[in-house]
């Protein structure tokens, strides 16, 4: 039984592409009549495995290329908010991938249709509000970073509120990035980029200064800086943390070394994620849950970086508020019981 569980949440950093189980994906596989028997589970459930980051990556993408048409996105995205609302998430901001289907030659306009309309009626349902940003790959160049940012304003009727760059850190340097970034910003997009995961502070300090993002998705290996930590506190930067994703690609290697805990003690404004839940076998409760038995944080700490990661959402005022309220309620509740 997870305590967290049953608490009203935010999750601020997860993609949609990456929530897909193997359930799914064979679902998926049979619906189009391909082979979904014992061979295609075996052979597909190694894309959950991941020997390293890059191995991750690889993974993510062919992942990525069992979701073909739009039907397979309404069927993931429903999927998600059922989830979802199993785990008390109330508000969502979810990740996806255009640049990768666009590039498949799928029809990303019917896709987003088909998102949309999922998540709409997931929500009538109990489920989260579902919000979507489009999340660029590093290492593709600067080509697909701006025509995403295109299709991003052209689908906002569609939930559409910003966008962010996951994929190689390593790859694409920020200065070439920056342009990108300043017109979304310029056209109202809120702005996250994956940044200090794989890559050290250097490249944290690049997405705070080059790319002006408003969060940092990762960002853990901040903690390597202490000059970084001063910024990133005085700035008020959201950090995206996704603790049992590091354990999963090796960025971490072990709990122990784990570096949230750290950064939340030195004021760091802390939020807590999934990220991709199928791809690393664990869900938003589950990461709340972990915070306390592998990391050995109070209870309080918990409630502090979930209360966080609500603020630092992309969420209107009224809405933080409500959801704030919703969430010390139901803890001062279950204090009582
Ligand atoms: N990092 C980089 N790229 C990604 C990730 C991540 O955590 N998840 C999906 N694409
Ligand atoms: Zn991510």
């Amino acid at each position: 039984m997870n305590r967290y569980g049953g608490l009203p949440k935010a999750e601020i950093h997860l993609h949609l592409e990456g929530s897909v189980d193997l359930d799914t994906v064979l679902q998926i596989r049979r619906g189009r009549g391909e082979p979904a028997g014992s061979d295609e589970r075996w052979r597909l459930g190694e894309l959950y495995r991941h020997r390293d980051f890059p191995h991750f990556l690889r993974n993510f993408k062919e992942l990525c290329g069992e979701l073909r048409g739009p039907a397979d996105f309404g069927t993931v995205t429903a999927a998600l908010s059922t989830r979802l609302r199993g785990e008390s998430v109330r508000y969502a901001e979810v990740f996806c991938s255009p640049t990768i289907f666009a590039r498949a030659g799928l029809p990303f306009g019917e896709i987003m249709e088909a998102i949309a309309a999922a998540a709409r009626r997931g929500e009538a349902e109990g489920g989260p509000r579902m919000r979507f940003l489009f999340d660029g790959v590093r290492q593709l160049g600067v080509g697909p970073l701006e025509s995403m940012v295109e299709m991003a304003v052209a689908y906002r009727g569609y939930g559409v509120i910003g966008i962010g760059m996951g994929g190689d850190e390593r790859s694409l340097p920020a200065k070439d990035c920056a342009p990108v970034f300043r017109e979304a910003r310029r056209l109202g997009l809120r702005t996250t980029a994956h940044a200090g995961e794989f890559d050290g502070p250097r490249s944290v300090w690049e997405a705070l200064e080059v790319l002006e993002v408003e969060r940092i998705g990762h960002g853990i290996r901040a903690v390597e800086d202490a000059v970084l930590l001063r910024a990133l506190r005085s700035h008020v930067v959201p950090l995206e943390c996704c603790p049992t994703s590091n354990l999963s690609t090796g960025v971490v290697t072990s709990w122990e070394t784990h570096p949230i805990r750290t950064l939340h003690a030195e004021g760091c404004a802390v939020t807590v994620n999934s990220d991709d839940p199928a791809l690393f076998e664990t869900s938003i409760a589950e990461e709340w849950r972990r915070l306390e038995t592998r990391l050995g944080m109070s209870r309080d700490d918990v409630l502090a970086i979930g209360a966080r990661t609500i603020e630092a959402s992309f969420l209107e005022a009224a809405g933080k508020r409500d959801l704030l309220g919703a969430l010390r309620g139901a803890a001062a509740a279950a204090d009582e019981s």
